[in-house]
């Protein structure tokens, strides 16, 4: 067993645009040279850590943790191009990004990593299952929407309720609309733009017992052989189709069908031929035991946060040994058991703030929990503002504990 490496061997094995900032490491923050004096970065979070990485920043707040950045959208090809020329490597974040520039880069001979083709493939969700399903992978019905006549027709071959979905730019269901049925049609396609010329798919309706996720890392060896490895299963609940809670091992879930999930999610992966990275691969799991992929996330995902307390190497620097090809770190549960819980935005107002910080506050009562704020500017409802993972000796204990967090997350309105 290799030590996790140190920030230093991460900053020696090339300087990329996301080696930067604030990371925890077992609890405690280590020497980064590349922070900003002056910052508490005890305060930082997975993402604004992850946002520095990047190198792209959105608030003020951002540039002063990272060692440098580029101001501006990752859409802005100008910017991607002045970002590489300070970058040994390129990364990402988030997938909604100039995916052409990546392309473009990459031919010049950039090193980026995951492959701009895996970037460009997942973001058009329809693309991207029209891949998986060419390689095998089993996914629910899915088919192009043109126009809003193609929407009755296919209702009638996959019945009610269907999802239509947008096929760029998703996320937290909001690329998403639930057709209940034929009369819902017209508000479901309008809702999502479809008469504005977005581009549209519909998938069938998945009944899904539970919702499961793996993490999937895909490094190489000195030889610069591929090289894989899986994290645990967890069972992911959504709540106004916004990832609320992650339990791991999953509870209920055999472990035929949790290795049946983990190979589901490796085989996508493998699809990708050289493309490295950590991937976050959603699935579902239904009643008859199948399990179907839902999507996949080209970057570290809210359903691996809980690698941060839980496991030997945690998402955001396996991350890191994928794309700069270092040895892969140990992916294994060290614990029992391990939930997650997100914390969402409340509101703008003081009185908001607050009721949002309330499970943190009842987390700090909690002997093993990971609490994590983000720090962000303004609290607005439903946005992601900070997550707390307990862990115990089982998931049933980890879930015991983390109970009264729960609680404190719905407030006094529960
Ligand atoms: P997002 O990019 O917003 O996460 P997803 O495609 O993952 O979009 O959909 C969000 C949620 O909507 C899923 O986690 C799941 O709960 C639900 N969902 C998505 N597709 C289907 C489907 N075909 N059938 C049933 N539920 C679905
Ligand atoms: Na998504
Ligand atoms: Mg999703």
């Amino acid at each position: 067993d290799m030590p996790p490496p140190r920030f230093e061997t991460i900053r020696r094995a090339g300087k990329c645009f996301l080696a930067a900032s604030g990371r925890e490491w077992g609890g405690q923050v280590r020497d980064l040279s590349l922070i900003v004096p002056g910052e508490n970065v005890r305060a930082r979070s997975t993402w604004r850590e992850v946002s520095c990485w990047t190198g792209f920043c959105h608030c003020v707040k951002t540039c002063k943790v990272a060692e440098m950045s580029v101001k501006g959208s990752f859409q802005d090809a100008d910017k991607v191009r002045e970002l590489a020329k300070k970058c040994d490597i390129l990364t990402l974040e988030v997938e909604h990004v100039n995916a052409e520039v990546l392309e473009e880069l990459h031919q010049q001979g950039v090193p980026i990593q995951p492959l701009p083709f895996v970037v460009k493939l997942i973001q058009d969700k329809y693309v991207q299952k029209v891949h998986l399903q060419k390689h095998g992978v089993p996914l629910p019905d899915f088919e192009k929407v043109e126009t809003e006549a193609d929407l009755h027709s296919i209702g009638e071959k996959f019945g009610y309720p269907m999802m239509l979905k947008s096929r760029y730019g998703a996320y937290d269901g909001k690329g998403n609309a639930v057709v209940p049925n034929a009369q819902g049609i017209t508000a479901a396609f309008e809702k999502l733009g479809g008469k504005a010329g977005k581009k549209l798919y519909v998938e069938k309706w998945a009944p899904f017992k539970m919702e499961l996720a793996v993490m999937v890392a895909r490094g190489v060896d000195e030889t610069m052989n591929v090289t894989m490895r899986t994290y645990p299963v967890v069972h992911t609940v959504q709540r106004d189709s916004v990832c609320f809670t992650c339990l791991t091992p999953p509870v209920g879930v055999t472990q035929k069908q949790q290795e049946l999930a983990q190979k589901i999610a490796t085989d996508a992966i493998k699809s990708f031929g050289d493309a490295r990275g950590i991937f976050g691969v959603e699935m579902f799991l239904l009643e008859d035991g199948s399990v179907l992929l839902n999507e996949i996330a080209p970057r570290p995902h809210n359903t691996g946060h809980y690698t941060m307390e839980a496991c030997g190497v945690d998402q955001f620097e396996q991350h890191l040994r994928c794309v700069l090809g270092l040895p892969l770190g140990d992916c294994q549960l060290r614990v029992g058991g391990a939930m997650m819980v997100n914390i969402l935005g409340q509101g703008e107002t003081p009185e908001m703030v607050t009721k949002t910080m309330a499970p943190l506050r009842r987390a700090l009562l909690v002997p093993d929990a990971g609490i994590h704020w983000y720090g962000k500017d303004g609290c607005a409802k439903g946005r992601k503002m900070g997550h707390i993972t307990v862990t115990g000796f089982t998931p049933a204990s980890a879930l015991e504990e983390i109970r009264p967090v729960l609680v404190a997350v719905d407030g006094d309105d529960a």
